[in-house]
């Protein structure tokens, strides 16, 4: 999703809340962090630095006392065949251009509007079109392959010839209206006409589509019997903790065991046993509430709920779809208590709730209703990643709360891992039994690379006692997830996007896209540095103060032998390469390998590469948004640094942080740079490491309706200006890149 920080304020608003006022941010590890002695603040902006070889650029950096190497554990062994990171690098570039490396083919194969079935038209690409429910939806997101066999069913070896499951998160939109989707650039003001409304809910969901390589190349088949679609109105299953419980009754379901749509999804994870998980991002932005909803809901725990979620009272929605007419599809948007029940059978007051869950999917069987589970928490979902599958054992899934100071999760299955399992005829009973009933827990990161997992249960005191909202049972729990974090002291992260785990040893790596809230000198709904989110400074985008965290950074966990301990390092930091390496580049990225904003994140299970996305608006006056290709090392693989950091009153404090092995030209390199506006998001890969698909979101995006009626004035016009589809509206797409020699992708 466009989480830019210098984003317009309507997407600030949307995408990237800050509704954490809770007090727990990050206390133990401030105490935890020694005082300094030492004079200057170091690192500021545009200290050249000694250039240095990349080799040893973190061991090497200068000004920060770097305490004693902890002693690395030991080496895994690296990977066998060819070598990777073989490319050239890709430059940084402005240009209006998806570039990969020389040698690599990157070709266009399914952008927003092309039809899904038989009989539905060309998408003409000029406002015009419609069926958006037999289309590709906007904003393509998290993907996952699903390999077909020549009998149309699940095949897991299959290389060329399968389905994708894609997200399609958001639109591009601008005051109320998605306007690329409007011939004249829609309603800007309420009400908003129903015909745009429908469209505009029909773009949102998932698509799943049969995609074949013929003749040495890939295309998606329109006609395949295979191939759907879900939106935010489909009929989808509440399924774990949550099914039946009072805060899902809606007029919809008054027993609140369904609900209707899935929205704004962002991430995605597969499952063990071939099912697609994606996860609801920034939903809460759809709904609305009225200007005395608080009063009308008597200011009953609701309103605590609502508000923690995003939603006060007289909040606007994104798009105004409540605006429709009476009809119970556009009513549903609105969140306010207007009917006289007791229990909400007679309105949407709860229909929120019924948002901001992983959601399971069975992509060969598009006759089975999706399920929500709930379970896995209710927040920003964005990817939910399996930690290493072992038979007996339960199964761990990592997930992250993509908003300022949110927290990161880990659900682990009561029931222990069936091997039988992965090839089960009905799948969705086999999520039923992995992933309705668990445990849940939330991340607390401590100064000294330890890290413990809490768990979100009324057997805790912190939860069963907490003031602020009075948990009822465990169901209340899982639907305000946040609440439950909050009371337990869960640590306030820069923003987790997508983990991913590491196939290699099972370490579990989280990007943290950035935090404007991050603050040596921390004002309201600010907060300072600790060890894993150590980073505070000013970046300049032009004239613009970037501050907080700008450019972002991933931490990576090892899970002890415990469930409830581990250890963890940062990984990178993004920066900007001729950046301080004190206290900005502190992972000291050259020209090949400097990116911002790390967003989605997969690793390669055929060559153990993991890809690194960016989503960024702190980087983007140098660069289009790109992706990286890394060769991992492991927690602890690095040494501890210190960041010294300068009060307003003079008085300084360290944060003392783990830091992965520095990158090396060989263990990170830039491999893909998208066109103007875009974020590079969702990837994945046949098994044989030969082919990789690859989601371009939102080119364009900064084009504005005012320019709508002038081509040349569009921010992007990609993929047209790629010799793909009509018109010259940008559109996001799915791209597929092979190696010309066939070799696997990143060698
Ligand atoms: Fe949809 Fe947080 O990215
Ligand atoms: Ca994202
Ligand atoms: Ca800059």
């Amino acid at each position: 999703m466009t989480q830019r920080v210098d984003a317009p304020e309507q997407a600030i608003d949307f995408n990237n809340e800050n509704a954490n006022t809770s007090a727990n941010p990050t206390f133990e590890s401030v105490l935890g962090a020694r005082l300094s002695r030492r004079g200057l603040l170091r690192g500021s902006v545009g200290s050249a630095g000694t250039a240095m070889l990349a080799g040893f650029g973190v061991s090497a950096c200068g000004g920060g006392s770097d305490d004693p190497a902890v002693t690395p554990p030991p080496v895994t062994p690296p990977p066998t065949g060819p070598k990777l990171l073989g490319f050239g690098a890709v430059p940084k570039s402005l240009a209006d251009v998806l570039a990969v490396p020389a040698g690599y083919t990157a070709s266009v194969i399914f952008a927003l509007g092309d039809p899904i079935a038989a009989g539905v038209a060309a998408y003409k690409n000029d406002g015009t079109d419609g069926d958006f429910d037999k289309r590709a939806g906007d904003h393509h997101d998290g993907m996952e392959w699903f390999g077909l066999g020549a009998d149309s069913k699940r095949n897991d070896n299959a290389t060329e010839r399968g389905l994708l499951a894609i997200n399609h998160e958001a639109t591009t939109d601008e005051k109320l209206s998605s306007y690329f989707l409007h011939a004249n650039g829609g309603t800007t003001t309420l009400p908003r006409p129903a015909a745009e409304i429908d469209k505009e809910t029909a773009i949102h969901g998932i698509a799943v589509i049969e995609v074949a390589k013929s003749g040495g190349k890939w295309a998606y088949a329109q006609n395949s019997a295979l191939n759907f679609r879900l939106t935010s109105l489909s009929p989808i299953e509440i399924s774990g903790p949550a099914r039946g419980n009072s805060q899902l009754f809606t007029k919809f379901s008054p027993n609140g065991t369904t609900t209707r749509g899935t929205l704004n999804n962002c991430g995605t994870g597969k499952t063990p046993w071939g099912t697609f998980l994606t996860g609801e991002e920034n939903w809460f932005g759809y709904f609305t509430r009225g200007a005395a909803d608080d009063a009308a809901r008597s200011n009953d725990k609701s309103v605590t709920s609502l508000k923690r979620y995003g939603r006060t009272q007289g909040a606007a929605s994104r798009h105004g779809w409540e605006s429709g007419g009476a009809d119970d599809k556009y009513q549903r948007w609105n969140n306010s208590k207007t009917g006289t029940s007791v229990d909400g059978t007679d309105d949407y007051r709860n229909e929120m709730n019924g948002m901001g869950y992983i959601v399971e999917i069975d992509a060969y069987d598009k006759t089975r209703m999706a399920k929500k589970r709930t379970g896995l928490g209710r927040f920003a979902h964005e990817s939910a990643a399996f930690g290493k599958v072992v038979a007996g054992q339960p199964l761990s899934i990592y997930m992250g709360d993509d908003s300022r100071g949110e927290y990161i999760y880990k659900f682990v299955s009561t029931a222990t891992w069936n091997a039988a399992d992965a090839n089960a005829n009905d799948r969705l009973a086999i999520g039923d039994k992995y992933l309705d009933s668990g445990k849940l827990y939330a991340a607390k990161f401590n100064a000294d690379g330890t890290g413990s997992w809490v768990e979100l249960s009324l057997t805790n005191t912190a939860i069963s006692g907490y003031t602020t909202y009075k948990f009822a049972d465990a169901a209340d729990i899982v639907i305000n997830t946040r609440l439950a974090a909050d009371a337990v002291g869960a640590t306030k992260m820069d923003r987790p996007e997508w983990n991913a785990v590491n196939p290699a040893n099972g370490e579990v790596y989280f990007t943290l896209t950035n935090n404007s809230a991050r603050s040596a000198n921390p004002g309201s709904g600010q907060y300072l540095p600790d060890a894993a989110n150590p980073r505070a400074y000013t970046d300049m985008k032009g004239t613009t103060k970037q501050d907080g965290n700008p450019n972002g950074h991933m931490v990576r966990l090892k899970e002890g032998t415990s469930v409830l301990a581990f250890t963890w390092d940062v990984y990178l930091f993004g920066a900007e390469a001729s950046a301080d390496k004190t206290l900005i580049n502190i992972s000291a990225l050259t020209d090949e390998q400097d990116f911002s904003s790390p967003d989605g994140l997969a690793f390669s299970k055929a060559t153990g590469i993991c890809w690194i996305q960016t989503d960024d608006g702190a980087y983007t006056d140098v660069s289009n948004c790109m992706m990286m290709a890394a060769v991992p090392g492991q927690v602890g693989d690095g040494s501890k640094k210190t960041l010294t950091y300068t009060k307003t009153d003079g008085s300084k404090f360290d944060v003392v942080t783990p830091v992965g092995k520095a990158a090396t030209a060989d263990t990170l390199k830039r491999f893909l740079v998208g066109p103007k506006g875009c974020e590079i998001t969702g990837l994945t890969e046949t098994p044989d490491g030969k082919t990789i698909f690859v989601n371009i979101q939102h080119p364009g995006e900064s084009t504005g309706m005012a320019n709508l009626g002038d081509p040349a004035k569009f921010q992007s016009q990609w993929p047209a200006n790629a010799g793909y589809g009509a018109g010259k509206r940008p559109r996001s797409a799915t791209i597929v890149i092979t190696k010309n020699d066939g070799g696997n992708i990143g060698t």
